[in-house]
């Protein structure tokens, strides 16, 4: 089995690395640290939750303690959102702190100030493309002592959203340098995209592209537009999992959350509408339980690593089918599990099709529980809200929730006002069962491959839209 000492890192990052309690290295970890650290170019293709992230920041900071350079950016890690650049500089402090290797985080919805200054003296950057953009053209930023470049979720950096700024960032960069690339899925632009920037690169792809989360069960529900909101609310009761729900448009979201709340369910909601500060207090509350239940848009889609997550709720389909795989893999990291449960109704029936086609596996199909008295009364409720909009019906379960809210108040002692029922939200008030387990750090065989890059080629496919 391979071991981090077998991959020549240095005493201290060891160190870094068994306080952070990983004990041994991942596939991906196992096989593209050793080209990275040679310094050549890689393509990195793993499942989700699989441990990419280290995969590119131990050869970096590993690179920067060993060669000293010129004081300022050394390395630059472009992500997509700015929830996973935090994520991507916190895990790099963990590492890179011992070494001297420190970050600026260069991320929008925040001051410029503060980033312009570590931006000045810290070697890696960890950059939102808008913000750096910002940055560039104030001049503020200066790429041009960039030796290393990462593309996190890359096959989602180098599509036509991204495109403008990627282009404008990459003017400044040297031309000699490194280049990671990695995603759980490799699709349209990439291959163009190495072909153009990347000097024979190591294609390691511990897992086919569009694999999804090994541990992550999935199903598949076929309700009407109607009855997503009822299958929703009886599928909250069937268990206490911490559930991240995907809606496909921010307003969506909004109103999902609405319906939730008003049932008695903790939950908060993030979407691009949003300030940062409400997003960041919505995940840190998902993270820590306050919240049982996070409605997103795709912004949660790609990176977020939260260990907790015990279910996925696809309430609409992804348009993408890359993207079904990287929601799914917000649960079922690691060595833990999950369920992930789609609602396509007839309209989605096409990008179901996709999605299968792109995971190479038909969905169990699961009957809509049509004659559960929460979906019942839900589909009451909407119709009624329907027919005479403003009436005030409150949805399925929460008379239910008040009731029992209530009585836990009484027991509490407490003086069991409306508001207080209100706000205990009953129908999460057990707390989560599925919590406080974490990662168990990878087990001894999932490392065993060899420290050879595998050089495959079938990442390269066509981005079907
Ligand atoms: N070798 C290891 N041992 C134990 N835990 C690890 C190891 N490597 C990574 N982890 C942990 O596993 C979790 C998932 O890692 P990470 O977020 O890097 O996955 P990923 O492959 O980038 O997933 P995604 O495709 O969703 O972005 C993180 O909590 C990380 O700290
Ligand atoms: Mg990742």
């Amino acid at each position: 089995m391979t071991t981090f000492r077998d991959l020549k890192l240095s005493e201290k990052i060891l160190h870094a690395l068994e306080r952070a309690g990983f004990e041994h290295p991942t596939p991906i970890q196992a096989q593209a640290i050793p080209p990275a650290l040679a310094g050549k170019d890689v393509i990195g293709t793993a499942a989700t939750g699989t441990g990419k992230t280290a995969a590119f920041l131990l050869p970096i900071v590993e690179r920067l303690a060993a060669r000293p350079g010129r004081p300022g950016p050394r390395a630059l890690v472009l992500a997509p959102t700015r929830e996973l650049a935090v994520q991507i500089e916190e895990q790099l402090e963990r590492f890179g702190k011992t070494l001297h290797v420190r970050g600026a985080l260069v991320i929008g919805g925040v001051g410029m100030g503060n980033q312009t200054r570590t931006l000045r003296e810290h070697e890696v950057v960890v950059a939102t493309p808008g913000r750096l953009v910002d940055h560039l053209q104030q001049g503020t930023a200066r790429l041009d002592g960039i030796e290393v470049l990462v593309l996190d979720e890359a096959d989602r950096m180098l599509d036509m959203g991204f495109k403008p700024q990627l282009t404008r960032i990459l003017s400044r960069l040297p031309k000699v340098r490194q280049t990671l690339l990695f995603s759980a899925t490799m699709a349209g632009e990439v291959a163009d995209f190495a072909r153009a920037h990347l000097r024979d690169p190591a294609k390691v792809e511990v897992a086919r592209s569009g694999t999804t989360a090994e541990r992550a069960e999935q199903q598949v529900f076929h309700p009407g537009q109607h009855e997503k909101l009822p299958l929703l609310l009886a599928l909250l009761e069937d268990d206490e999992l911490s559930t991240l729900v995907f809606t496909r448009t921010k307003r969506r979201a909004d109103k999902v959350a609405k319906v939730l709340q008003r049932a008695g369910h903790k939950v908060a909601r993030i979407h691009a509408d949003r300030s940062q500060a409400q997003r960041r207090m919505a995940l840190d509350g998902f993270k820590d339980g306050t919240y049982r239940v996070l409605v997103a848009t795709d912004i949660a889609a790609r990176g977020i690593d939260v260990a907790e997550i015990g279910h996925v709720v696809n309430f609409d389909l992804p348009h993408v089918p890359e993207d079904y795989v990287h929601r799914v893999g917000r649960t079922a990291r690691m060595a833990a599990s999950g369920r992930a449960s789609s609602f396509a109704s007839p309209e989605e029936l096409p990008l179901l099709r996709d999605i299968e086609g792109l995971t190479r596996k038909a969905l169990p199909k699961v009957e809509v529980p049509r004659d559960r008295a929460t979906f019942q009364a839900e589909l009451k409720r909407s119709a009624e809200a329907q027919a005479s909009p403003g009436a005030g019906a409150q949805p399925a379960g929460f008379n239910r929730n008040r009731r029992r809210a209530a009585a836990h108040n009484a027991r509490r002692g407490g003086g069991g006002g409306g508001g207080a029922a209100r706000a205990s939200g009953a129908a999460s008030g057990g707390g989560h069962a599925a919590r406080g387990g974490g990662h168990a750090p990878q087990g001894g065989g999932a490392a065993g491959g060899s420290a050879k890059p595998k050089l495959v080629g079938s990442w390269g496919g066509k981005r079907r839209r």
